[in-house]
Order: C-alpha cells, then structure tokens, then sequence
C-alpha cells in the first residue's frame, strides 16, 4: 500500500465524510428518492463512485465552477472527466445549440456546420478526411471495424491498462506471464479478449514488433500518452518507433487523442508531428453535446470507400442514425473554431503549470513519496516516487482509499477532482484563484497525512 498508516487514513476519512453528510442535506434527499426508480440511485453506475456516500447533486454551472443543491460553489477541476474542458457552457458554444436546436436537431442530411468542422480538425492534426459519431467509443468502434476490413486480420494491439471507452476488444491486459488476458472485472465480455487483441506495454517497441511480427495484427489503437490509469509520458522515440513498425508490418496505427487534446488544438499528433493513420476525438469537441469523431489518412480512406459499395452502406456496423446530427455539429464547428483556440490552449497550458509546480512544491516540501506528470492543460500526481513508464506501474501505485480520502478533503473545501484519478484539467475560463484553492486544499491533505 503506498500510504502505511491505514489507521490514520480510515480516521481522517471519517471525518471528511462526518463534514460532508452535514454540509449535503439537499443532495441526500434528493438521493434516498433516486434510489427508488435507479440501480444505485444513479443515471449511470460510474456516478457512484464518488466518496462519502452519494453524489452532489448540480443546481447549476457556467465556466470553471458549478453550485450544488445546497448552494455551495465549487472549482470544477473534473469537467465531465473531459466532457467539459471548454468550461462549462460557454458562450459560443450555447448560442450555436439554442440556434441550432431552434432551426432541426437531426435530418439525415448534412450541414455546413459538418464541413467547418471537418477542415478544422484536418488542419490542426494534417489527417485529412473526417467522419463523425456521438462518443468517443463509437469512433474507436468504427476505425476498428474499417482496420479489420480494410486489412483482412482479426487482431488490433493495445497498451496494457488502457482505457478507450467501452470497446469490447480493449478490455485486455497483460497478466504475469506476458500472455494477453480478460481485463479484471471484465463485465460480460462477448468473447475471450485474448481472441482479438494483443496486449503490450506502453514504452516497449520489442513487445510492439513481437506482435505485428504475427500478421494478425490489422491496427494499434493507441493513447500517444496513457491519461486513464494515470498519466504515462512516451519516452523519447517511442511514438516514432511504433510509426516505424506500424509502416514495417502493415498495421494500421490510430492515435486516440479523446484525452490527450489535453496537449493543444492538435493534439499530441500535431505538437509532436506525429503521422497517425488516423486520429479519434470525441467528449469535449461539442462542449458537452454528444459528438465524436475520426480522422483518416488519404490512403487509408481511399481503401476504406474502394471496399464499400454505396448499397450495404448503412447495414455494414459503422454509423449510426443521430451520428453527425445537425445540433452535435453546430456545436462542433463553434467550439472548435470560437473556444478551443491555440490562445485559449496557451491559457490552459500555463495555469497548469502553476497547478504542478504547487503541487510538486508541497511534495517535496513535505517530502511524500509521490510525483506529478503533465500532459498540455492536465495534470496529475501519483502515489510513487518516479515518473510511471508503464500502465503496470501506474496501477501498482494505486490506492482506493486514499484517492477516496483525498477526493472528499477536496470536495469538502469546494473542490471538484474526477473521481478515478488525481487528476486537474484546465478550462479556458479556469483562472489563477481557482488554481491556489487546489494548492491549498493540498497542502492541507498532505500535512494531515504526513506532517
Ligand atoms: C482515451 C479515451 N478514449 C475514448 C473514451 C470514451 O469516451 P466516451 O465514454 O465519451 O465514449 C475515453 C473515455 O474516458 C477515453 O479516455
């Protein structure tokens, strides 16, 4: 266990929860009556897992904050785990969606808005032809489903510990031995993943090279840097690496960037001038709205639409009847062309600089055995000395409880983390006072698990 005093630990957490079940009278009421008509009194299971027993309830939100049912404002450091990394409803953003919502939601037809959004993305990551979809798992389904075709193998490679949304294929880690392995309370997998995937660590070209050596491997799905089991940078030449081997063996190599848009407008592919065969986007690209999107090679379109006949279009498993709905685009284009500017990234970027470099400061200050990593306008500490290199690293620095007691000080003193990571995103509207609340709150976390 990274942190040895459970005692301590499990009296400190008690007293956050004490302090929290007084301050959330109006968020309990509103849960005891949710638990009737929702499994876990809750939309969705993932909304349960907040600490302290039940989940704030949102009166409302605009920008870095939102105030819950009881009044009590908070510095929303979690933005929809990436839903909202533009603010919550931002301007632009809303006045495109009332317009839209007011002139047809959803045609089966398209709308200029789909081609503003597509030249957009095709400058800002050089991958030229865009399609679009309402969530990030969609479009890593539908560039999965196209590699295989495309291909003619059955197997995609993935990182162990990776996260790409709900995708079947991706649920798969390594276990002791190296062999690829259902993930660890994998919930009703169709099939043995070790059928479909190949698992390797992150930073390791040998392991990479071992498996497209099989010519079964039709695409890497991939995340440039790991951001769900923690963050996990490439070393130096790994990303280029991968491209190299990517090209050796036929494999198709697509860059899943949902997360680490954190980087800038053009991801990690664009900073780094990294050459995908294709790119996915999804969560924070419509503000919220659902939309998401994938990003292709010339080469790799011209071979996906030779292969297609126009007839089975809509009956081969990629689409969907609302994916590129008129409203999801309409918030696409604005977002992308009026919030999410490279001004509003340099923004970003530079008040996560303070957040780490606080951070870091209170570590070594103090002198706790963890470590920061940041990727763009993300960051994120983790319960072990060095810099994780792999998704196996990372994990084994896991601690539930402590990232519980952590996350409900936070919560506590108006702070909102996600509740699976240590992790701080930045908005453009985030602002240096919300930046020296966290700083704060961390300070007092940390002389009361340390000092
Ligand atoms: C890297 C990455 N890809 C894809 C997804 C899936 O996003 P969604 O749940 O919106 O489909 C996630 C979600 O966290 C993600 O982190």
């Amino acid at each position: 266990m990274p942190y040895a005093d459970r005692t301590k630990l499990a009296a400190l957490f008690a007293k956050e929860v004490e302090t929290f079940k007084a301050k959330h009278p109006g968020s309990f009421t509103r849960h005891q009556k949710a638990l009737g008509p929702m499994m876990g009194g809750v939309p969705m299971s993932w909304m349960a897992k907040w600490p302290g027993g039940y989940p704030v309830y949102v009166a409302h939100a605009k920008g870095s904050r939102f105030t819950d049912v009881d009044g009590i404002e908070y510095v929303d450091f979690c933005l929809g785990d990436t839903g909202a990394m533009v603010g919550h409803s931002p301007d632009a953003s809303v006045a495109a969606i009332a317009k839209q919502l007011a002139q047809g939601i959803t045609f089966m037809l398209p709308t200029d808005d789909a081609t503003v959004a597509a030249a957009t993305l095709a400058e800002r990551f050089g991958v030229p032809k865009w399609q679009f979809t309402l969530t990030a798992t969609d479009a890593n389904r539908h560039i999965l489903r196209y590699a295989r075709h495309v291909t003619g193998r059955s197997k995609i490679l993935v990182h162990d510990y990776c996260y790409h949304g709900t995708v079947d294929e991706t649920f798969a880690n390594l276990d002791d031995n190296g062999n690829t392995v259902s993930r660890q309370n994998n919930i009703g997998p169709q099939v043995d993943p070790a059928e479909t995937t190949i698992v390797v660590p992150f930073n390791d070209l040998d392991a990479a090279e071992r498996a497209f050596a099989t010519g079964d491997v039709a695409a890497a799905l991939i995340e440039p840097a790991m951001t769900n089991i923690g963050i996990v940078l490439p070393e130096p030449g790994y990303l280029e690496g991968l491209r190299e081997l990517a090209t050796k063996y036929g494999v198709i190599l697509i860059h899943d960037e949902t997360h680490t848009l954190s980087e800038g407008v053009g991801g990690m592919t664009a900073r780094r001038h990294l050459h995908p065969d294709a790119v996915v986007l999804g969560k924070t690209i419509g503000a919220g709205i659902p939309a998401g999107a994938f990003g292709m090679s010339e080469e790799l379109t011209k071979r996906v639409s030779d292969s297609i006949h126009l007839e089975h279009i809509d009956v081969g498993g990629v689409g969907g009847t609302l994916a590129g709905n008129a409203l999801s685009m309409a918030a696409v284009a604005a977002t992308l062309t009026q919030v999410l500017t490279p001004e509003a990234f340099e923004r970003m970027e530079a008040l996560c600089d303070v957040w780490t470099t606080d951070v870091q400061a209170i570590i070594d200050e103090y002198n706790v055995p963890w470590q920061v990593s940041q990727l763009g306008c993300r960051s994120e500490y983790s319960f072990r000395e060095t810099a994780p290199r792999t998704g196996r690293e990372a994990a084994d620095a896991d601690d539930f409880e402590l990232q519980q007691f952590l996350h409900l000080h936070a919560l506590n003193r108006g702070i909102l983390m996600t509740p699976f990571h240590n992790m701080a995103l930045m908005s453009p509207a985030h602002t240096i006072e919300d930046v020296k609340r966290h700083t704060e709150h961390f300070r007092e976390a940390v002389v009361a698990l340390f000092a």
